[in-house]
């Protein structure tokens, strides 16, 4: 055979084989064949998708990437898929509403676009032994895992991790979330620990046992915390957030620490933490917004506070008289509070800012509250008018 005959063979062997190695619609796979159709393609262009019907064990050999998506989803008699090659997904991995699915094996994958796991029964934990690493997004709802094993992110924009109430721990190497991490109802002993994380756009933790953030430096967004079952919550290495600050309806919370936090571009709340009776901030020099803590406080103390831009409101059933004290100076004088002030203690019920104190009864009047309340000039004068109008009638 000639060498321009060889040549030409082999281009027309490469081509059949690319011709089967890609292809602008998604693939659909039916069953094990169509699985195995493709096992001559080291990189597979385009999306693939398990047909809705599937009750085979899937497995995909020898591929190593997929440019596009991998979808398994709606597939309620599919028990098992595996891609024992599969180092990379390049678009979406989607496994959503697979009712029996027990089994997803991929033990090269270390990248995918985005990884969105949803209503998963039956899956007890990811395949995934070489640790995926990177991803843009990844979204896990409604699952049975009681691991994320597999998953151990280096590199991410946003996390949401809700409802999988066996999930009792998460932890992520990854230093940066562009966006937003969420994490919102898993399950009751959850650990969530991010060891590593240094800068982050949004958190909210809702619904967790356990919070660890030892490395967090600063957020840019907004950083929340509601509904947690810890005693303590401490941030250690938080300097800034660039949003606001909500430490909101934490039962248990007894021990709140974030010593060096400096800044806080917006509001700043601490509210409804039956059992928090200290809120001290030792470093907090200026808020953006409003101040708005209530709740059943002894002691609040900001020594370091030079700016709160917005209103302040301090809240609380317990006695606050020495932290009002101190707090009426840098409302007045000192106009380092510049919105609208209310603080008071001994109430009856304490609430936020667009609250009016109640006091609990005659003992309380003593308190000073009434003279750390201060009403709004535009009330006094109104109070006077009519005053005046009664004065005139007699
Ligand atoms: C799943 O299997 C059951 C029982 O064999 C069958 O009746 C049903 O149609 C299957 N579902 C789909 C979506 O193929
Ligand atoms: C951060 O949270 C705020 C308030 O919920 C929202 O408006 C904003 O879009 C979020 N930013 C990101 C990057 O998720
Ligand atoms: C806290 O921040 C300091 C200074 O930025 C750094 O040296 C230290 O390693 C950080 N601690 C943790 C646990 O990340
Ligand atoms: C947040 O921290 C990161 C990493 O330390 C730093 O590059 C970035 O400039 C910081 N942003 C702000 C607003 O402090
Ligand atoms: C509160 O938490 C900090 C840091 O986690 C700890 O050092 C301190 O001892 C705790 N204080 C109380 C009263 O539990
Ligand atoms: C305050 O906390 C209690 C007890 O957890 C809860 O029932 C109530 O809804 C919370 N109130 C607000 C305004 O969040």
């Amino acid at each position: 055979m000639s060498m321009l005959k060889f040549v030409a063979t082999a281009l027309a062997t490469a081509a059949s084989v690319n011709a089967a190695c890609s292809a602008s619609a998604t693939l659909t796979v039916q069953n094990a064949g169509d699985a195995s159709a493709i096992s001559s393609c080291s990189t597979y262009s385009g999306s693939i998708a398990i047909a809705t019907g599937t009750s085979d064990p899937i497995n995909f050999p020898s591929v190593k990437k997929i440019t596009g998506d991998l979808t398994i989803s709606n597939a309620p008699n599919l028990t098992s898929v595996g891609a024992d090659s599969l180092q990379e997904i390049g678009g979406a991995f989607e496994v959503n509403n697979d009712q029996i699915l027990n089994t997803l094996n991929f033990p090269q994958l270390t990248a995918a676009g985005t990884i969105n796991f949803q209503a998963l029964p039956n899956l007890p934990l990811l395949g995934f032994s070489s640790n995926v690493a990177k991803t843009r997004s990844l979204n896990i709802q409604n699952t049975f895992l009681n691991t994320l094993d597999g998953i151990n992110l280096q590199q991410v924009d946003d996390i949401y991790i809700a409802n999988n109430r066996l999930l009792q721990d998460i932890s992520f190497q990854v230093s940066t979330i562009k966006q937003s991490l969420i994490l919102e109802s898993n399950g009751d002993r959850l650990s969530a620990s991010f060891p590593n994380l240094i800068s982050a756009s949004n958190l909210t933790f809702r619904n967790c046992p356990s919070v660890s953030i030892p490395s967090l430096h600063n957020v840019t967004g907004s950083l929340g915390f509601y509904e947690n079952t810890f005693e303590s919550l401490a941030a250690p290495n938080l300097t800034t957030i660039g949003g606001t600050l909500a430490v909101n309806t934490n039962d248990n919370l007894k021990n709140i620490t974030f010593p060096v936090l400096k800044t806080i571009g917006g509001g700043f709340q601490v509210q409804n933490n039956t059992q928090l009776k200290d809120g001290t901030f030792s470093s907090v020099e200026s808020i953006g917004g409003a101040l708005d803590f209530y709740g059943a406080f002894s002691t609040v103390s900001l020594p370091a506070l030079k700016d709160c831009r917005g209103a302040f409101n301090l809240q609380s059933t317990d006695d606050v008289t020495d932290s009002c004290n101190v707090f009426g100076k840098e409302k007045g004088p000192n106009n380092v509070i510049k919105g609208k002030y209310q603080c008071a203690g001994k109430l009856a019920k304490a609430g936020n800012a667009g609250t009016t104190p109640t006091n609990s009864g005659a003992s309380s009047t003593k308190s000073g509250d009434a003279g750390n309340l201060r009403i709004p000039a535009s009330a006094a004068a109104g109070l006077t008018g009519v005053l005046a109008a009664i004065f005139g009638m007699l």
